[in-house]
């Protein structure tokens, strides 16, 4: 089947089943064009409570269907690829994080959303990457800890000097992995080029960029900014979306490396086979962590 046919009958057959396709903005541009709605992890998260459809496919990583389903607990929530996971979600486990609370009373704990729904369970709050900066400031808390991502937890306190802020040594191994090395070459290679970073990278990388911002933060000043090039410090899946959506300027890698191999995983014939052969994990999650989870989660829809 030719990708434009194999589209169209997904698009047939999500209406007729009642789904709404939630797709990530680092998936691939064949799911882009199916989507009802493309975002990162905190538009998603809004999204997923908006959703009138009773079935949701999620384009995305585990973390992501797991959140729609502790917003959406009636909704059938598919993960197309059930191996599709986040190596920064699994990073630390329920144990750690409790024996931390103890070892530092009077700390709350904020959770990036990239962590499971377990973790989440004994966390105060939840943040985004686009959401994090303004949800830690408006805690009432002072003392924080913040999990499971070192690069964008140092990226909060230097926002929020006010508050002390404790992180553990977690984050992205993609973003991470990007050198100050990396910067220089790609500024070399493209002098006029603007450096727009996700606040996963490292702080000496962070701290070169001309804008640092989520996933759609990124995409959102590429297309408002009169600049015509830009070195995008994410993953490279954007470089692609960007530079179809605006033929007139020029996006370029920062590192070849920067790929998320989970977020690659899904592909268009895994959303068509969910709507033909119910394929796909159905997500479902414990009763104590459904409850617990989703006050962390709440707390962030209350202070975002
Ligand atoms: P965003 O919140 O920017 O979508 O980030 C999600 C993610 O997995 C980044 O690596
Ligand atoms: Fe997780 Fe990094 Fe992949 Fe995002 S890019 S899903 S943080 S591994």
């Amino acid at each position: 089947m030719k990708i434009q046919e194999m589209q169209d009958e997904i698009r047939r057959l999500k209406k007729e089943q009642d789904v709404c396709i939630l797709v990530h903005a680092y998936q691939s541009h064949d799911l882009w064009e199916i989507a009802d709605y493309i975002g990162d992890s905190f538009g998603l998260a809004e999204q997923a409570v908006n959703a009138p459809q009773k079935n949701i496919i999620m384009c995305g990583v585990r973390f992501m269907a797991e959140t729609v389903k502790l917003l959406s607990p009636d909704k059938n929530v598919i993960l197309p690829k059930s191996g599709a996971g986040c190596p920064m979600a699994e990073q630390f486990s329920v144990a750690d994080i409790e024996r931390l609370k103890e070892e530092n009373p009077g700390y709350s704990v904020v959770a990036y959303i990239n962590t499971t729904a377990s973790l989440k369970t004994v966390c105060d709050v939840c943040v985004t990457s686009a959401s994090a900066v303004k949800i830690v400031r408006a805690m009432d808390a002072d003392k924080i800890i913040f999990i499971p991502d070192c690069n964008l937890g140092d990226w909060v306190s230097k926002q929020v000097p006010e508050k002390e802020i404790k992180v553990l040594q977690g984050g992205c191994p993609r973003h991470a992995a990007v050198t100050v090395e990396d910067v220089k070459r790609a500024k070399n290679e493209h002098p006029d080029a603007l450096l727009l970073v996700h606040p996963e990278c490292k702080p000496e990388v962070v701290g070169r960029a001309d804008y640092i911002g989520s996933t759609t933060g990124i995409m959102s000043y590429a297309k408002e900014s009169e600049a015509k090039e830009f070195i995008i410090g994410t993953e490279n899946s954007i470089v692609q979306h960007l530079q179809f959506e605006q033929p007139d300027k020029q996006f370029y890698e920062l590192s070849r490396d920067l790929i998320c191999n989970d977020m690659r995983l899904t592909t268009l014939g895994d959303v068509y086979k969910c709507l033909t052969d119910n394929t796909g994990e159905r997500i479902s999650l414990p009763d104590d962590v459904m409850e617990k989870a989703k006050i962390c989660i709440d707390e962030m829809l209350r202070l975002g």
